[in-house]
């Protein structure tokens, strides 16, 4: 049977949220993953570096002994330089999130006004930290990327040295933009690598597949695809994978947010397969991640088999009931073994 291993695999945007959801999935990650970028958009937002070390150690009690690392970050707000440097080695980015745009966003920033965020840029780019941002105008739905595109392009030139990462891109255009500038990166989710909008509302509507940036159209997908499978070196896998309550999912006021930890790495591996690019999995997954975050990388691996996964209907915990993405769907890559770091 063909076999697959992969070297500390990194998830460089994840949602653990908190209290029995956390314990519900963060184990689910940590148990292949090495190590994850952690989103801040819990209610309150982590703003405050008692914040960061709280949150990490709630996430380190979750995960009991696995060998995974969570990468915190904070909610971007203005901060002072002193403040940053005082958590710069508490935390790896900062996540700006335009105000409302999404989940527990409320917080985030109404303009995007490249004065009034000197500063903290600065600041950041002075300490090596990153910017990652959730790019997407309150606009007609599936133009909100597009039309963040040039709010991008205003800051990779009016700050060349800040590192900024494209959180969850969806479109060709954005997998264009990303040439255009050396100091823009992309992450990648598994469902926008996977569906369209056909997929969401194309049918009977898939509450589980609907997520913020909503799935686009087929050409938006094929250059995602090419991007991720040929290991672009500025791309790197993050899920974004943001669990909901099951009952918050199917509900006629759906939370946006997939639900992907427990089966990205082997949808990821049927994906490359199918596009003969097996041998780029690794740099996807964890290679570029290193490069583009200064990460080292862990011996913790993930032996693959093909073999047959059926996905579990739901993950529960208490009275935590989660949904996974093909819930009850059979995948043809199967976790083997997990050799701890
Ligand atoms: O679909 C999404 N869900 N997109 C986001 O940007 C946030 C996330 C969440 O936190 O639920
Ligand atoms: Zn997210």
């Amino acid at each position: 049977m063909k076999r697959l291993s992969i070297r500390s695999p990194f998830d460089m945007h994840l949602h653990l949220r908190d209290e029995d959801m956390l314990k519900l999935v963060a184990p689910l990650s940590s148990k292949t993953f090495s190590a994850a970028i952690i989103m801040p958009n819990l209610v309150p937002p982590v703003d405050t570096k008692e914040a960061v070390i709280s949150y990490k150690n709630r996430i380190k009690d979750a995960i009991k002994d696995d060998d995974f690392e969570p990468m915190m970050t904070l909610f971007f707000k203005p901060y002072s330089k002193e403040f940053l440097e005082s958590v710069k080695d508490d935390i790896k980015a900062i996540k700006l999130y335009p105000a409302g745009i999404t989940t527990n966003s409320e917080g985030g920033v109404s303009s995007i006004d490249v004065n009034e965020l000197a500063p903290t840029l600065n600041a950041m780019a002075d300490l090596g930290l990153p910017l990652c941002v959730h790019g997407e105008t309150n606009g007609f739905v599936m133009d909100r990327e597009k039309e963040f595109l040039s709010v991008y392009e205003t800051l990779a030139k009016a700050f060349p040295k800040l590192k900024i990462i494209m959180e969850h891109i969806t479109t060709k255009d954005a997998t264009k933009l990303l040439d255009r500038y050396d100091n823009l990166y992309a992450t990648i989710t598994v469902q926008h690598l996977l569906i369209t909008l056909d997929d969401v509302a194309g049918g009977m509507l898939k509450p589980h597949l609907f997520c913020k940036p909503i799935a686009k159209r087929y050409e938006d997908r094929e250059a995602l695809v090419t991007l991720a499978t040929s290991a672009h070196p500025k791309v790197m896998f993050g899920s974004d994978s943001a669990p909901h309550p099951k009952d918050a999912k199917e509900n006629c006021g759906c939370a946006a947010g997939v639900f992907t930890s427990p089966i990205a790495i082997q949808v990821l591996a049927e994906l490359f397969e199918k596009h003969n690019k097996l041998e780029n999995l690794e740099k996807f997954i964890s290679i570029n991640a290193t490069n583009i975050y200064n990460l080292k990388r862990t011996n913790k691996t993930i032996n693959l088999i093909k073999k047959d996964f059926v996905v579990p209907q739901d993950y529960r915990f208490e009275n935590e009931i989660v949904v996974p993405m093909y819930s009850n769907e059979t995948l043809s890559w199967s976790i083997d073994s997990i050799i701890q770091g």
